[in-house]
């Protein structure tokens, strides 16, 4: 399967501008799955709830949803990106599956970071996988990454491929995506931004770096710290079906759950 990420530096507040550079980047190289960064059509700080509410768009609807879904049809592909959803009981931070046959999935992040907590409201939907393509997806966004039962979940419930939405500002994750694919067989797709965006007082630089990473946690390719770039990568979804270690050990068979019941607390 032919899957990809790519790597945007989104202008605050700008939609065409943001969901243009997306298009022209994914027509320049063919895949089945690309995966976009967290917010890629809005941008990151919000300075009040009004602004986010002016950004936010309704799931299966509004104008990058349309765009996106007529892109994935003529393409024959799947898109997954983050946006700002608006809902009756206010807006969340969340990413959608759009597929070429029109099937969407949402799924609203769980874990806010920093001020995302005074302007989102925290997410509030199961862990789920989505199919595609013959393959399971699992979706999670940014700051989920440092919460590891996230993707063990996707895992349990069949995920072959975590596809991560990010605008990550700290240090550590694209490392700590290795350890994800490696503890639970799995690949993993991180779609970062880049760029510094600052808003009055407040700002932050965007760390860049998007990769792949296989079932074994080897990095296939990790992007630059400061360019927009597209990369597209030929995985076999069989690798992460397979979760014997060696002749003693099963990932899956030899969990001790009776004594991880405190995760559940
Ligand atoms: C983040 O969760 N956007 C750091």
């Amino acid at each position: 399967m032919l899957v990809s990420f790519v790597q945007l530096r989104p202008e605050f507040g700008n939609k065409p501008a943001n969901i243009d550079k997306a298009i022209s980047l994914m027509e320049s190289k063919p895949a089945e799955l690309y995966v976009l960064p967290e917010l890629f059509n809005s941008g990151y700080v919000f300075t009040s709830a009004e602004e986010l509410d002016n950004l936010a768009e309704t799931a299966g609807d509004g104008v990058t949803f349309k765009i996106i879904r007529d892109f994935a049809q003529k393409h024959k592909c799947a898109v997954i990106y983050g946006f700002p959803e608006k809902a009756a009981e206010g807006n969340y931070n969340s990413s959608i599956f759009i597929d070429y046959h029109g099937k969407f999935r949402v799924y609203r992040k769980l874990h806010l970071f920093y001020e995302e907590n005074l302007y989102f409201k925290p997410g509030n939907f199961q862990l789920e996988t989505v199919d595609y393509n013959g393959a399971k997806l699992g979706m999670m966004i940014c700051y989920d990454w440092i919460y590891p039962e996230v993707a063990r979940i996707l895992a349990l419930k069949g995920a072959q491929i975590i596809c991560h939405c990010v605008n990550l500002v700290m240090p550590y994750c694209q490392e700590a995506m290795k350890t994800r694919s490696i503890e639970n067989r799995v690949f993993t797709i991180t779609a970062n931004r880049i760029g510094e965006e600052k808003r009055g007082e407040k700002g932050f630089t965007f760390t860049g770096q998007s990769q792949i990473t296989d079932c074994a946690g080897n990095v296939l390719y990790r992007a630059d710290v400061n360019k927009e770039e597209i990369f597209v990568a030929d995985i076999n979804i069989e690798d992460a079906k397979d979760k014997k270690v060696n002749n003693f050990n099963s990932l899956w068979d030899d969990r001790r759950t009776e004594y991880y019941k405190r995760l559940g607390e």
